[in-house]
């Protein structure tokens, strides 16, 4: 047993969820993963972020967090965004559909990753933190670290992709890893159990 309040993490992303678990490591909670399975139906990061925390709250009485993320192309005007997730029925193809929506597009292929936290606290306002990082999309593979389109994100200033990089590099410069270090610095963790 252990008196840390607990906090569940809704996702069901096994990657998303092995990086929560080292970003929140120092956090003083005990950290529960529970898949919200919420659709994402909201027309920001925000809401859909919202829908998953406020759904893992309501079904188990605890503090929740719940994260939407996605990549943006510049030259594709933000896409896919919030779509990020749902460009094919796989990783590998919707990181081939992405490519394929740039072929002919002049490089660099400007894009950013963004990442936005809501916690929702039973009987307290849901809050937001977000984290984005900013990088280059390249047309070949490289490494195979990470999850989603890391191997074709290239990181500025580093030479490599986010798939060429351990987890302790990539947490260096990811959008999560900024938002998770927006909500620890918050201190509304500390006060869970207020
Ligand atoms: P969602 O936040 O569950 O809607 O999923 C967002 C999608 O964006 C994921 O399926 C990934 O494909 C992509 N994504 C979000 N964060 C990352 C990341 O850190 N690396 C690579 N892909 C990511």
């Amino acid at each position: 047993m252990t008196d840390r309040p607990r906090l569940v993490i809704a996702s069901g992303n096994t990657g998303k969820l092995r990086e929560y678990r080292d970003l929140l490591a120092g956090a003083g909670v005990e950290l529960v993963a529970f898949d919200s399975e919420v659709e994402e139906v909201g027309e920001t990061y925000a809401e859909n972020a919202r829908l998953k925390a406020e759904a893992a709250r309501s079904r188990s009485g605890l503090p929740a967090i719940g994260d939407d993320s996605g990549i943006e192309l510049e030259a594709l005007g933000g896409f896919p965004g919030i779509r990020s997730a749902r460009l094919g029925p796989n990783q590998k193809e919707r990181t081939a559909e992405l490519l394929r929506r740039l072929e002919g597009v002049p490089r660099p292929w400007k894009a950013r990753f963004v990442c936005v936290i809501a916690l929702a606290a039973p009987g307290r306002e849901t809050r937001f933190f977000e984290g984005e990082c900013r990088g280059e999309v390249v047309p070949e593979w490289r490494g195979e670290a990470g999850f989603g389109y890391d191997p074709i994100f290239l990181v500025p200033g580093t030479g490599k992709t986010f798939g060429e990089m351990s987890p302790e590099e990539k947490r260096k410069h990811s959008h999560r890893a900024a938002a998770a270090k927006a909500l620890l610095e918050s201190g509304a963790l500390e006060r869970l159990s207020d």
